[in-house]
């Protein structure tokens, strides 16, 4: 920590005199996540903090589609990324002339987006979800049959406990799309008494032998409130690392992938971003209003 110190302290001032706050999502670093952010959650928190900011700049440390997230709820504000390269595998996966083809082919059928799009997709959207609310918004919408996109294991992982049908796209996280079944069976023989945690951006054969899943939010939420002697998160490894320095008696084991998109926010193009004003986070105004929509109703939905 003394290495990243003087870096940490002139973000803080530069924080200040620039009228900035930093939200950043759980799989930043812990010397972001507990060294410079005003505020951290899941996506889902971090969409409805993005509504209650009073600074004028938005510091994003987190992946693109986040940050437009933030640009949609705050058009009136600078929304800065500090790489805009810091992309996503599930986003990239499907486009706005996929989610209309789809429409075309069920027509009427309600199209629920997990926030890991575009705001061209979240725009000719009925509504978003994140992990941690996608059961409720699946259950809400109307109808019986729901267009669950872009990302298939959180689609399958939520159709097994609805009643309702739900229709799949192919996309899948990079980070989470290649645990399987057998790493966590290895890693209940390896671990017998450790307690085993999943995001449910994981193939459903993993999501099924877990003791929990949930959002990364949600995953935290347990490690504190359970305080099992021993636990693997099987996510972005930086979740550990962040929470560990929270909770005392919890021994992390690892069983985590890094996620290099969220990775390539780091203090010190946190730093520059302040300094520079860049790179700031447009979106074109005909998707502004369409896309607000479709997170603001899942916020509404969520409460
Ligand atoms: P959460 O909404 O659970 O934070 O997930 C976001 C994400 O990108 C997970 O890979
Ligand atoms: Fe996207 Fe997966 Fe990285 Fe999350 S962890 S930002 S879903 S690639």
């Amino acid at each position: 920590w003394s290495f990243y110190a003087p870096l940490i302290l002139q973000i803080n001032r530069l924080k200040k005199q620039k009228d900035a706050v930093i939200l950043a999502h759980n799989y930043q670093t812990p010397q972001i996540f507990h060294g410079v952010a005003d505020v951290v959650g899941d996506s889902l928190q971090l969409a409805v903090e993005a509504t209650k900011v009073e600074q004028s700049v938005i510091v994003q440390c987190g992946v693109h589609f986040m940050a437009e997230t933030s640009k949609i709820l705050n058009p009136q504000k600078t929304v800065l990324i500090p790489d805009s390269r810091a992309g996503c595998s599930l986003a990239e996966s499907i486009s706005a002339e996929d989610v209309e083809a789809m429409r075309e082919m069920y027509p009427g059928v309600p199209v629920v987006t997990y926030v890991n799009t575009s705001a061209a997709v979240k725009a000719v959207t009925d509504v978003c979800c994140t992990s941690s609310n996608a059961l409720d918004i699946v259950e809400k919408v109307d109808g019986d049959t729901v267009i669950m996109i872009p990302d298939q294991f959180l689609a399958q992982n939520t159709a097994k406990k609805t009643n309702k049908k739900v229709i799949t796209w192919a996309g899948a996280c990079e980070v989470h799309e290649t645990f399987t079944a057998e790493d966590i069976a290895e890693l209940r023989h390896a671990y017998p008494a450790a307690k085993i945690i999943a995001h449910p951006e994981c193939p459903p054969e993993v999501v099924d032998v877990v003791d929990f899943a949930g959002s990364t939010a949600a995953m935290i939420d347990w490690v504190k409130t359970e305080k099992p002697q021993r636990v693997v998160m099987v996510t972005e490894c930086s979740m550990s690392d962040n929470v560990a320095s929270e909770t005392t008696g919890v021994d992390f084991l690892r069983g985590c992938n890094i996620c290099p998109h969220m990775k390539r926010i780091n203090l010190e193009n946190v730093l520059w971003s302040l300094h520079t004003g860049t790179e700031e986070v447009t979106v074109p105004e005909d998707i502004i209003a369409p896309a607000r929509q479709a997170v603001e109703r899942m916020i509404e939905m969520s409460r």
